[in-house]
């Protein structure tokens, strides 16, 4: 099985940073955000390659996934062979490219991948949201498998009145007993991309991680455009849910960190520290008086 990780916009949300370095290279401690996905995808049993959606503007990323054996030889003869090894396992990791050269939306990014999928269902893992720990795939694929190989989305609560930056998800609950608590499943009834709190079914939003039966590219393949004039990953999905039963895994929203923004990004990083070891410490340290502010 392949993971498909779209990560061809121009991350005009973090310029001018990303005048020179592509957003998915930003760091979260000392790996880049895309090498904390790619690692989530490769993770799961099954998934033996991830393929990253680039657009031809952004070379640094194919650069960052290449061996650079002259950088390693310096690490070895300089004594530093633990840095050297972690420079060699991003050289190696099962990573492919396809293009998105036009920012024509999330549905379309995916459609670049289709022949890389073939007949398998896929993973998609939104290139600027990072699950650390675990991952959501591998529950992901434990309600595909209890559903006959029905495609997965994870949603999470988020508050009403944001329902309009969201793809937004309805269904019945066929897990747990309550539709917001983590855990809980439900077989999907509808989806409705980034709809204003007016029209929204419900406050569940798609958070980034989905389990997709192949059959969607080919509805990619002639899907029109949607909101924002871009061609839509949800409104394929709600072209499938009409041939196919379709479920949404609630997970904890704060098992992932956004990393598409210069605000979500420092958090992101902040967070990451708190939870690591060899960080936390000079972390504080570093915040001096300011570390009181962080409730
Ligand atoms: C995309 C999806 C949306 C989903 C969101 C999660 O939107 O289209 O359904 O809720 O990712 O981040 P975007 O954030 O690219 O506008």
């Amino acid at each position: 099985m392949k993971a498909i990780i779209p990560a061809a916009g121009l991350g005009t949300r973090f310029l001018p940073a990303t005048k020179g370095v592509p957003k998915e290279l930003l760091p979260l401690l000392s790996k880049p955000v895309i090498q904390h996905v790619v690692e989530e995808a490769l993770d799961v049993e099954g998934v033996d390659a991830a393929i990253i959606v680039n657009s031809h503007e952004k070379p640094m990323l194919e650069a960052y996934f290449s061996p650079a054996p002259k950088l390693e030889g310096f690490l070895e003869e300089h004594g530093k062979g633990a840095l050297a090894e972690k420079v060699r396992e991003a050289g190696e990791l099962p990573v492919a490219f396809v293009y998105q050269d036009e920012p024509l939306g999330l549905g379309h990014a995916v459609l670049q991948a289709a022949s890389e999928v073939g007949e398998e269902p896929f993973f998609v893992l939104l290139g600027d949201y990072v699950v650390p720990a675990h991952g959501m795939s591998p529950a992901m694929a434990a309600v595909s498998a209890a559903h006959g190989g029905a495609s997965v989305i994870c949603v999470a609560p988020v508050d009403p009145s944001t329902t309009g930056r969201w793809g937004i998800v309805a269904g019945d609950l066929v897990e747990g007993a309550d539709p917001d608590a983590p855990g809980a499943v439900l077989k999907l009834s509808g989806l409705v991309e980034k709809p204003a709190p007016e029209v929204a079914p419900t406050h569940l939003a798609i958070v980034g991680r989905y389990l997709l039966s192949p059959r969607v590219m080919g509805l990619l393949a002639d899907q029109g455009t949607g909101a924002g004039g871009e061609i839509q990953l949800t409104d394929a999905l709600v072209r499938l849910l009409a041939e196919e039963e379709m479920f949404a895994l609630v997970v904890d929203g704060r098992d992932g960190l956004d990393t598409g923004t210069p605000a979500t990004w420092a958090a992101a990083n902040a967070r990451m520290a708190l939870h690591d070891e060899g960080s936390l410490e000079a972390f504080f340290e570093e915040l001096g008086d300011d570390a009181q502010l962080i409730p």
